[in-house]
């Protein structure tokens, strides 16, 4: 289903690359992030042109909940103490910035979008402490957070933090106003990147530079990317008929519930899992648990996104590294891309520039932290291990008559691994389940039904087309 944003908003159509181009920056991908980066490019007068594979905020960007603001869930603590208090200021006063400029930009292009100042909440309904200490870590960087024990929700709570002075819009508006202002090319799908060409369907584009904006990169060399982060999932249904509240909820505890509220409809957000291992009730979990906290409770409509998780919890934003000094990227927003896209926007347009910026080194694509990192490095390998290794439980081909309507299963086939999905009437949608990307093996999604990539996260429809990179081929029907 689609979101409230992409049912409002009628977004401007861009044409399609049809000759080959000279300019002085690409950037891949037209998200919030692609867009904030071509925006602060072309501000400083660079000469910069965007492409996007489908259409812009098409990706993961169309089904955020849009949350404005540097109360990235627990993280400020954890900052101190795995890197140190400059990290954690740095972190706290770029994201900051962050809204500020967002805000800029509305007012100076003068974007209809209901950017609106508002406070966003943590809480917990299980515990004080964990809140309590985010408190200190954030009373220690100077920011006036406020701790509460009962806030406005529907459901008592033990412990919350405010911040103030934070935001919401509704992000295909903002994009679509700020997209106006350079070139962008829509249905332009790059497939490959060479020294200074990038390689489009049919034609190229020479430049100085190019910025990767595709969510997560789509090229395993620039970066290695895929050994530091994988994807996550998370749900989110819309509740008709709800009071207007101005601030915006986020739990902390296990089974959390994010309320965001637009236009008398609440976004009530949760159930989130590492892509490719949903057990097909997700939406349905997070429909009881509303019913079971809000009045009058009517779902309208439901949809899920992803977004890539970095393995120690801060974005990589910048140059990627010596070998590519032309190349820049910007991915791993742990879902808190509206600020961290703003943060890219000013270190890429800096770094492009030629301008010391003194929040780059927080963002580093280079930066090593194995204190932060180890677990999370563990755990990524051991799924990667997983998804590449042959599964012992082999269906043969005979098992196939057992299948029911909306059921899939794999089988093997002349020593290659088949998905079948058999659709509500009876049709059979045989894929190979071989990610194209590095070559895991796919899970059914029953959620979306989908195959889904639990290495980093690629997804395609059953019928084998591409959804979500960083594999950017579609798989075999
Ligand atoms: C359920 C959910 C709720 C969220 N809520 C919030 C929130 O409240 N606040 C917040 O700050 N963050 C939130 N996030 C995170 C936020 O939505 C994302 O971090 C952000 O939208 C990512 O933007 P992006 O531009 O990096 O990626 P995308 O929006 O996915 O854009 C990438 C674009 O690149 C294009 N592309 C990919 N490959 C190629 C290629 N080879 N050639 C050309 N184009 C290509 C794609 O088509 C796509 O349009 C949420 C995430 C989830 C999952
Ligand atoms: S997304 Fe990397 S192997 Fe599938």
């Amino acid at each position: 289903m689609e979101s409230i944003w992409r049912k409002t908003t009628q977004l401007d159509g861009f044409e399609k690359l049809d000759k080959n181009i000279k300019c002085n920056t690409v950037v891949i991908g037209g998200g919030i992030a692609g867009i904030l980066i071509a925006y602060k490019l072309k501000k400083a007068n660079i000469d910069v042109v965007l492409v996007e594979a489908k259409s812009i905020g098409s990706g993961q960007t169309e089904n955020t909940s849009a949350k404005i603001t540097s109360q990235h869930n627990l993280i400020y603590d954890y900052l101190i103490n795995k890197f140190d208090f400059s990290t954690a200021k740095k972190y706290l006063d770029v994201n900051e910035k962050a809204i500020d400029e967002i805000e800029s930009i509305v007012s100076e292009l003068k974007i209809d979008c209901d950017f609106k100042r508002c406070s966003s909440y943590l809480y917990s309904t299980m515990d004080v402490q964990r809140l309590k200490k985010e408190y200190i870590a954030l009373q220690n960087l100077g920011f006036d957070a406020v701790f509460h024990n009962d806030i406005d929700l529907p459901f008592e709570v033990k412990s919350a933090l405010e911040f103030k002075n934070q935001a919401s819009f509704n992000p295909l508006n903002f994009i679509k106003g700020v997209a106006r202002e350079f070139k962008v090319y829509e249905n332009t799908l790059v497939t490959d990147v060479v020294a200074n060409k990038v390689i489009c369907d049919n034609y190229e584009i020479e430049c100085d530079n190019v910025v990767f904006a595709t969510h997560f990169p789509f090229i395993n060399k620039v970066g290695h990317f895929f050994m530091k982060m994988h994807q996550e999932r998370s749900y989110i249904i819309q509740v008709a008929n709800q009071k207007n509240k101005n601030d915006m909820y986020l739990g902390i505890d296990e089974d959390y519930l994010s309320f965001r509220y637009v236009a008398n409809q609440l976004l009530l957000g949760g159930s989130k899992h590492r892509c490719g291992e949903n057990n097909g009730d997700s939406y349905e979990k997070l429909i009881k648990k509303g019913e079971g906290v809000i009045d009058n409770f009517s779902c309208v409509a439901k949809y899920s996104a992803q977004d890539c998780m970095t393995i120690d919890k801060i974005p990589y934003i910048g140059r990627v590294n010596d070998k590519y000094p032309n190349y820049y990227v910007a991915t791993g927003f742990n879902k808190w891309g509206m600020t961290s896209a703003m943060v890219a926007g000013m270190i890429i347009s800096d770094q492009i520039l030629g301008i010391a910026n003194d929040y780059a080194c927080v963002f580093s694509c280079n930066r090593i932290n194995l204190s932060a990192s180890l677990s999370n490095i563990i755990d990524d390998t051991m799924h990667s291990i997983k998804g590449i290794a042959i599964d012992n439980l082999i269906i043969p081909n005979d098992k196939l008559s057992s299948l029911k309507n909306n059921e899939s299963m794999i089988i093997l086939y002349e020593f290659n691994k088949y998905g079948v999905y058999q659709d509500s009437d009876g049709k059979r949608h045989f894929v190979s389940v071989r990610c194209p990307h590095l070559g895991c093996e796919l899970k059914f999604n029953y959620d979306d039904l989908t195959w889904d990539c639990p290495c980093h996260g690629s997804r395609f429809d059953f019928h084998g087309n591409l959804l979500d990179n960083p594999s950017i081929t579609n798989i075999k029907k």
